[in-house]
Parts: structure tokens; C-alpha cells; sequence
């Protein structure tokens, strides 16, 4: 018995909510085969298109599958096929897209006994692996699509956000590669008090803008105050790629998780498009290769 399963990108934060919200995309993602084998444990079989390790301990997927197993003492064991398609250090949730689609093909594989909500716990302890922080703002998304939110980490509280129908994600990423790990280290202890007030109030006003369909709100809400400017220079051109989509006419642009891949929001699947143009215009010339991605959210 096998599943073969797509596992999405995703992008993190979105702006105001650091460490909290995601959204994800079903135009980006990799692929994941998942065999059910006789031998117990959790195997990586192959990946392509990546150089990560094959050592089960080594791996995000291999950690996550086996943090599952641990719980539910299958009678089988797992060997796991990965096509990485979103690249290590992109801002776009390669490693939870590893870790999600890992519980998600092993819980399928046993007959379904937890919610995806309930896999999010198993997800990131690949995460953790990946990126010494267990943050769910990526898997999140990933096990349950659309927008989510992590109320709390203790206990862990997951809840799905709706989107409007006609709100869209242009995505750019260049092809530099900026680790999570040290974009998090570019992260103070301490933050002020004036920006968590105006950081809290934007937070509630896109989940707002997101609950009513106000397309204005959303807009105005989609600012990061703490985080943003402490990682901006991680990222050649930011200023000017986020300038390119908001003249484009995006609702709002900011640092897809980690970077350095750049997000709009947009009304739309021809605005989203014109902003994904606009941003990969500011990087013509420059020497940086990139792509692009617009998808419904
Ligand atoms: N919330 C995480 C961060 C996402 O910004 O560090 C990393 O993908």
C-alpha cells in the first residue's frame, strides 16, 4: 500500500503575524510517495531535486514520521520517496512541506486515526530539526490549507481563518538562499513596547479583514513593524521589490517567512499577476535568477 501526495508551499508570517500565521499555495510544492512496508521504522528511500540527508534522524520528514510512529505504534513501517521542488532556504516552508506531507502520508497510511489538525504537533518536530524553533506557522497551513492561525503553542491551538474567494498570493523568489536559522538569530530579545501595540492592532485587522472580505482592511493591515525591518537586508532589493507590487496595485507585500522570497497579496488573479511582474522586473538585470508563483489562497 502506497500514497502519493502533493505537499504545498507555504508562506509564513504574512506580514504582521511572526510565528503565527500562514497561508498556503497550491501552485508550489513537492512531491511525496509514501510506501507501507512490512519492516518497522521509518525509512528515507530517495530524494530527488535536494541534497538532504537520507539518515531518518537527519531529515524532516524522517523526524516528523517517526514522531508519529512513536505515538501510534503502527505495525508497519514507512519508506519515504521525496521530489523536493521548493528549495531549502527559499522563505517558502520547504522543510515543513517535508514534515507535513511525512504525518500526513503516515496517518493516511494507517487508516486516518488523527486530524490534520492533530498532525501539526508531529509536524514540527521536523521543524524543530530544520530550524531549532518548533514553529507551526508553516505546517499549519500545510496539513490544513488556506490561512491559519496558532492561537497558542502550549497547549497548541491551530485555527483555520476563511479567505475571501478573490484574494490571491504573488510570490518571487530570488534564487538566494537565506536559512531560517539565521534569520532568526537577526532577532532581538526584547521588542518595544509602542511597535507590539501597532503590531497587535494590524495583526487583529487583517484576521478582521480576513473574517468580513474587506479588501481595504487587509491592505492596510499588512505591515511588520518588528520583524521586517530587522531582516530586510538579508534580502537584495527588498525595499524596491515591495515597492514594485504595492505600485502594482498589491494589497500589501512583505518577507515571506525567513526570506528571501517576497509576497503580495492581491484582489484578484490579474492583480496578483501584475505584482508577481512588477517584483521580477526590479530583479531583471541584476545577476539574481528567480521565479514566480501566483495561486489562489
Ligand atoms: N516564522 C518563521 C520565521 C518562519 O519567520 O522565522 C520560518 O519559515
Amino acid at each position: 500500500m502506497e500514497v502519493k501526495i502533493f505537499c504545498p508551499a507555504t508562506v509564513a508570517n504574512v506580514s504582521c503575524g511572526f510565528d503565527v500565521l500562514g497561508l498556503c499555495l497550491d501552485t508550489a510544492g513537492d512531491e511525496m510517495l509514501v510506501e507501507r512496508t512490512m519492516q518497522p521504522g521509518v525509512r528515507i528511500k530517495e530524494i530527488t531535486g535536494a541534497n538532504l540527508p537520507l539518515d531518518t534522524a537527519q531529515n524532516v520528514a524522517g523526524v516528523a514520521a517517526t514522531a508519529l510512529v512513536e505515538k501510534l505504534h503502527p505495525p508497519y513501517g514507512f519508506d519515504i520517496t521525496i521530489h523536493k521542488k521548493i528549495k531549502a532556504g527559499s522563505g517558502l516552508g520547504s522543510s515543513a512541506a517535508s514534515a507535513a506531507g511525512a504525518v500526513f502520508a503516515v496517518n493516511h497510511l494507517v487508516g486516518n486515526p488523527l486530524t490534520p489538525k492533530e498532525l501539526v504537533h508531529y509536524a514540527m518536530q521536523g521543524e524543530k530539526l530544520a530550524s531549532g524553533a518548533a514553529h507551526a506557522d508553516n505546517v499549519a497551513p500545510a496539513l490544513l490549507g488556506g490561512f491559519t492561525l496558532v492561537r497558542s503553542y502550549e497547549p497548541l491551538d491551530i485555527i483555520e481563518i476563511p479567505a475571501p474567494e478573490n484574494l490571491y498570493v504573488a510570490i518571487i523568489h530570488p534564487h538566494i538562499e537565506v536559512r531560517t536559522k539565521d534569520a532568526r538569530a537577526v532577532l532581538k530579545d526584547r521588542i518595544d513596547f509602542k511597535k507590539a501595540v501597532i503590531q497587535t492592532a494590524n495583526l487583529a485587522g487583517l484576521i478582521s479583514g480576513l473574517y468580513t472580505a474587506d479588501f481595504d482592511l487587509i491592505g492596510r493591515s499588512l505591515h511588520d513593524v518588528l520583524v521586517e525591518p530587522l531582516r530586510a537586508h538579508l534580502i537584495p532589493h527588498f525595499s524596491f521589490i515591495k515597492k514594485a507590487a504595492l505600485d502594482a496595485g498589491a494589497l500589501g507585500a512583505g518577507i515571506s517567512g525567513s526570506g528571501p522570497s517576497v509576497f503580495a497579496l492581491a484582489k484578484g488573479n490579474e492583480a496578483a499577476g501584475k505584482a508577481a511582474g512588477a517584483m521580477a522586473q526590479v530583479l531583471e538585470g541584476t545577476g539574481i535568477d528567480y521565479e514566480i508563483h501566483v495561486s489562489n489562497i
